[in-house]
């Protein structure tokens, strides 16, 4: 039974997650209301999972959520960074030139600051042979790289980066650090005309993260290496 720490566990992909791996694993997830966590808790079949409050953009939010984490499990064996947002959405693409600059520092804070502060917290309670998991985005890949929602695109382009350079600093302790694109999914995000339910995704993502042969460095969707 390994110990999975997941953000954004509350709804969306992160729920789907939690789902999943609470069935044969501890989980603890993050949500940023009490009320929404516990109900997600008291909704599950089996008793594994418990959850943190965080708020990824808030330095002090983070460092109280990994203490509380750490009252909770020893160690921490799977971290999935999925919380993330997406303004404007989908279905309301703005231009580059036409981009409010404080969507892009909001977006920045949340999908990449959100994911090296949870990491800077949380590595040093990680032991060796642990994996990181960061929720990309095919949005973010530059091979094919479109238009509209550049915020979006670019946080994630930078985490893809930071896959990298966590992937080779912390090769020392033998954390292997992948990001994945969880596909076009149907949640609040992605939207009802996305391809694959929450289900179809999570379980996906669930069997990448438990494989014998978990690479390091890369970007995957399904298991495949795509280009950066
Ligand atoms: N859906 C897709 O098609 C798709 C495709 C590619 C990549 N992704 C990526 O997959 C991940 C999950 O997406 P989703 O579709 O499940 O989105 P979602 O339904 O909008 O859920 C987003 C999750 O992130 C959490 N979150 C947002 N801001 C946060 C913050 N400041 N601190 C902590 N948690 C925060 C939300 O919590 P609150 O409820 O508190 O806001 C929620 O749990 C994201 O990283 C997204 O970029 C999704």
């Amino acid at each position: 039974m390994k110990n999975i720490f997941i953000t954004g566990g509350n709804r969306g992909i992160g729920k789907g997650l939690v789902e999943q791996f609470s069935k044969n694993h501890n989980v603890i997830f993050t949500a940023r209301d009490t009320n929404q966590a516990q109900m997600i808790v008291d909704s599950l079949e089996h008793d594994n999972a418990d959850y943190v409050i965080m708020d990824v953009g808030v330095n002090e939010s983070v460092q109280n959520g990994v203490k509380n984490l750490k009252s909770k499990i020893s160690s921490v064996d799977i971290l999935i960074n999925n919380a993330g947002i997406l303004i404007p959405g989908l279905k309301h693409k703005i231009s580059a030139i036409d981009t409010d600059l404080d969507s892009m520092m909001e977006t920045f804070n949340i999908n990449t600051i959100g994911v090296l502060r949870v990491c800077k917290a949380l590595t040093p309670f990680m032991r060796t042979n642990s994996r990181i998991i960061n929720i990309s985005s095919g949005m973010g890949q530059l091979e094919g790289m479109g238009t509209g929602s550049l915020a979006y695109r670019l946080s994630k382009t930078a985490l893809n980066a930071m896959t990298i350079v966590l992937s080779q600093e912390l090769m020392e302790k033998k954390i292997k650090v992948n990001s994945i694109c969880p596909g076009w999914v149907k949640t609040d995000m992605g939207g009802h005309d996305a391809s694959l339910t929450i289900q179809e995704s999570t379980e996906n993502i669930m069997k990448f993260a438990l494989d014998d042969n978990f690479p390091s460095g890369k970007f995957l969707r399904n298991g495949e290496v795509l280009p950066w």
